[in-house]
């Protein structure tokens, strides 16, 4: 039997997954919430990038001070406020190198395009480009992505209520992922679970460990099995059919950027699409604009993504001194860029004095939400025709698309490091 898109996933039913993991009741999805700071009240960490940005642009981070991410090895961590100096530690990969995040996330995910310098990661983007062409997307965009909105919206459309994080921008990204790769739809939830527990590296280490041990050997079985049934346009089989001038890539190189994938496309999607409703539906006369005129979308998106990425730094080892703002940085630094911060700088966003506030309206310049230079986010475009196609369609099956008001004051924008909202309670006329 086929998948809705047409790609046979018939041979891929055989593998048993490994739930292990799943008998001792543990919530993965709260445990990251709270893991990652975010414990259900409302934090905005703003007026501190603001008042860093102004007096503190370049500042040295004291050993007890150390974010989650901002590992305890004995470097001396920097954070840069500014969207210059932002914007320089994603374009200069020269100096500033991924070869850092080989001691965080590359625990997990194994040594993928991430962490990779130079020609080796010219080499690997352009191979793994060779499954993100525009054809695809096309027809991404044209059946996979509406059917992914639309199956998760038809469990609650005529309903008049529901809280839009747990019941939508959560589930249909990971479904979208899941098509793209051509898995079997019930493997989903296992899947997303697994995903999220890799990422919680910085405080469940070792179940993320242990995740990342078992979607490893799952990744293993799904490429074994595609090499002797090849799919049609799945991302599996277009990886193991991309070719460089004959070079090929091999099971331990295309397993990192599957494991890479999942929380890079379901996580930050998840987040990006839950805080594009939140602006609008917290904004209504913008939200009234965009559903008169869709041509608008793009624009709520860009303006969202640059009012609050659902990232909010980016962390590089420069591998020699560099100087920002006349401060002296010693080589081997570990340099974190808070690109939330750079997308409110008032030096480059204008009007100036209301950066803090989501105008779609705003003079478009460009955001750092998707960071920038050689490893710039190679899924913005799908993440952007996925939040596009989601507020469509949410804006075509819930009429009159509200906020609850009983539920207004424990609506709103949370987390340090990952921000959205964490519940989006809404009614609509069904
Ligand atoms: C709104 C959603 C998204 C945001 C905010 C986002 C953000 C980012 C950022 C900041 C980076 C740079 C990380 C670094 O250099 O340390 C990145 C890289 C990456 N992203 Fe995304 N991302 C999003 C969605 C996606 C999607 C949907 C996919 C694919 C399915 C994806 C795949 C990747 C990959 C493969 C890289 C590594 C590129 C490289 O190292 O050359 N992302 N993303």
């Amino acid at each position: 039997m086929t998948s809705a898109h047409g790609i046979d996933v018939e041979p891929l039913r055989d593998i048993v997954l490994d739930t292990t993991l799943d008998q001792d009741g543990f919530d993965v999805f709260e445990a990251f919430e709270i893991g990652s700071g975010n414990r259900g009240e409302r934090v905005d960490p703003y007026p501190e990038f603001h008042r860093r940005r102004r007096e503190q642009p370049v500042y040295f981070v004291a050993p007890g001070e150390r974010g989650l991410y901002e590992a305890d090895d004995g470097r001396q961590v920097v954070r840069v406020y500014r969207y210059e100096d932002v914007l320089r530690v994603a374009q200069d990969s020269d100096v500033f190198s991924s070869a850092n995040h080989a001691e965080g996330i590359g625990r997990v995910f194994g040594h993928s395009i991430l962490e990779m310098d130079g020609e080796e990661h010219t080499l690997h983007r352009r191979l793994i480009q060779h499954a993100f062409k525009r054809r695809d997307m096309a027809r991404w965009k044209a059946s996979l992505i509406p059917e992914a909105v639309d199956g998760t919206l038809d469990a609650f459309a005529d309903r008049g209520h529901a809280n839009l994080v747990a019941e939508l921008t959560l589930l249909y990204p990971v479904k979208v992922i899941e098509a793209m790769m051509g898995l079997p739809a019930e493997h989903v939830e296992w899947y997303h679970r697994r995903a999220i527990e890799v990422i919680s590296i910085g405080h469940e280490l070792e179940r993320a460990l242990r995740a990342s041990v078992v979607l490893k050997d799952y990744f293993e079985q799904v490429i074994e099995i595609r090499r002797r049934h090849p799919g049609d346009g799945d991302l599996i089989t277009l990886l193991i059919e991309a070719d460089a001038n004959g070079r090929r890539l091999s099971n331990e190189e295309i397993i990192p950027f599957l494991m890479l994938l999942a929380p890079a496309g379901a996580e930050t999607t998840y987040r990006a699409t839950g805080t594009l409703l939140y602006a609008l539906l917290a904004n209504p006369d913008q939200l009234e604009a965009v559903r008169r005129d869709r041509s608008l979308i793009p624009k709520a998106i860009e303006e969202s993504l640059r009012w609050d990425p659902p990232l909010t730094a980016l962390s590089r080892r420069n591998l020699e001194d560099v100087e920002f703002q006349g401060q002296k940085v010693p080589a081997g630094s570990s340099v974190s860029a808070c690109l939330a911060s750079a997308n409110r700088d008032p030096a480059v966003f204008e009007p100036a004095d209301t950066v803090d506030e989501f105008d779609l309206f705003r003079p478009r310049r460009s955001n750092l939400t998707f960071a920038g230079g050689a490893h710039v986010c190679l899924g913005q475009i799908l993440a952007r025709t996925e939040m596009e196609t989601a507020l469509n369609r949410v804006l075509d099956r819930l009429p009159g698309l509200r906020l609850d008001p009983e539920q207004r004051e424990q609506t709103f924008m949370t987390g340090q490091i990952w921000r959205s909202p964490s519940r989006l309670p809404v009614l609509w006329d069904a």
